[in-house]
C-alpha cells in the first residue's frame, strides 16, 4: 500500500468530482486516496460505512475534499442517493469509477448454487449496469462532458481467474462498457473498462497470497511474474479519469503484468 505523500502530484484531476465505489478497500481505497491528492473531490462510498469513512477521513486529514456514503451498488435507490448526495454536496459529477466488486472463490460451475451466482452478478454485473445508468442520467441532465471507468478483471477475457459466477460478470462488464460508450460517445461521454491481474493485498487477494497454488498461477502464467500493487492499478484510472485520455472510449485496457498477452 502506499498512502504516504509522494509529493510528485501535479493536480491532473483539478476540481474534477469523483465517484468511487467500494472506496473503503484495496483498488478504491488507493485510488481515492491518489485521485484527492491530484486534486479531485471524492465521493468514498461502500457498502461498509466505517471503511468508507476511513478512507474520506485519510483524505481530509491531508488537506483535501472527500465525503463518505454507505452505497450497496445492487440497489437502485442506494446508487440513485449515492449520484444525489454527490451533486448535493459537490455540485456536480464529472467521473464515476464502478470498483466495486465481490470474489467466488474460484468455484466451478458444478459447485456453484443460485445464491452465490445471484449475489455475484447482482452485484459485479447489476451494479456496474445501475452505476452506469445513473450516472449518464446525470451527465446528460447536466449537459456537461462525463466519465465512467468500470473495473473488469483479467476474468474479462478468458477463463481460470475465477469461478464461473466471477467470470461471466465480469465478461459481462466489458459488453456493458462497449454497449455504453457507442450509445453515448456523441453527448460528450467517455466509457471505459480496466482490465487487473492479480493485485496483491487487497481485500479480495489477501486470503489467496499464501496459497501455493496461486502463487505457481502467479509465478507461471504472469510474465512480470509477482502480483500487481494497487497503485498501479491507481496510475491506470488516473489517466482514464484525466483529460489526457480524451481521444479513448469503449476500450478496456489490462494492467495484468503481461498476463493476457
Ligand atoms: N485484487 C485483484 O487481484 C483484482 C483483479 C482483477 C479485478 N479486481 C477488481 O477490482 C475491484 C476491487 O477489488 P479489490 O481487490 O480492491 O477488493 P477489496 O475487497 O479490497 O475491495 C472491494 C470493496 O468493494 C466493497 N463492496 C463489495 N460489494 C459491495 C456492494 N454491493 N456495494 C458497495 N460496496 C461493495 C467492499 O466492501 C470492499 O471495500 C473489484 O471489482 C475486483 O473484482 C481485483
Amino acid at each position: 500500500m502506499l498512502y504516504k505523500l509522494k509529493g510528485d502530484h501535479i493536480n491532473r484531476l483539478n476540481e474534477k468530482v469523483v465517484v468511487i465505489t467500494g472506496a473503503g478497500s484495496g483498488i478504491g481505497k488507493e485510488t481515492a486516496i491518489i485521485f484527492a491528492r491530484e486534486g479531485a473531490k471524492v465521493v468514498c462510498s461502500d457498502y461498509n460505512e466505517n471503511t468508507a469513512n476511513e478512507t474520506a477521513n485519510i483524505i481530509r486529514n491531508e488537506g483535501k475534499e472527500a465525503i463518505s456514503v454507505k452505497v450497496d451498488i445492487s440497489n437502485w435507490e442506494d446508487i440513485d442517493n449515492m449520484i444525489n448526495q454527490t451533486v448535493s454536496n459537490y455540485g456536480k459529477l464529472d467521473v464515476i469509477i464502478n470498483n466495486a466488486g465481490i470474489f467466488d472463490d474460484f468455484k466451478t460451475l458444478l459447485d456453484t448454487d443460485e445464491e452465490l451466482w445471484n449475489r455475484v452478478i447482482n452485484t459485479n454485473l447489476k451494479g456496474i449496469f445501475y452505476g452506469c445508468k445513473r450516472a449518464v442520467q446525470e451527465f446528460l441532465k447536466q449537459n456537461s462532458n462525463g466519465n465512467i471507468i468500470n473495473v473488469a478483471s483479467v476474468a474479462s477475457l478468458g477463463a481460470m481467474a475465477g469461478g464461473i459466477s466471477y467470470t461471466s460478470s465480469k465478461h459481462g462488464v466489458i459488453g456493458i462498457t462497449k454497449q455504453v460508450a457507442c450509445e453515448y460517445a456523441t453527448k460528450g461521454i467517455r466509457v471505459n473498462a480496466i482490465c487487473p491481474g492479480g493485485i496483491g493485498k487487497t481485500g479480495m487477494t489477501q486470503p489467496f497470497m499464501e496459497d501455493k497454488e496461486i502463487e505457481k498461477i502467479i509465478t507461471s502464467k504472469v510474465p512480470m511474474s509477482r502480483w500487481g500493487k494497487t497503485e498501479e492499478v491507481s496510475n491506470l484510472l488516473l489517466f482514464l479519469a484525466s483529460d489526457d485520455s480524451s481521444f479513448i472510449t469503449g476500450t478496456c485496457i489490462r494492467v495484468d503484468g503481461g498476463w493476457r498477452s
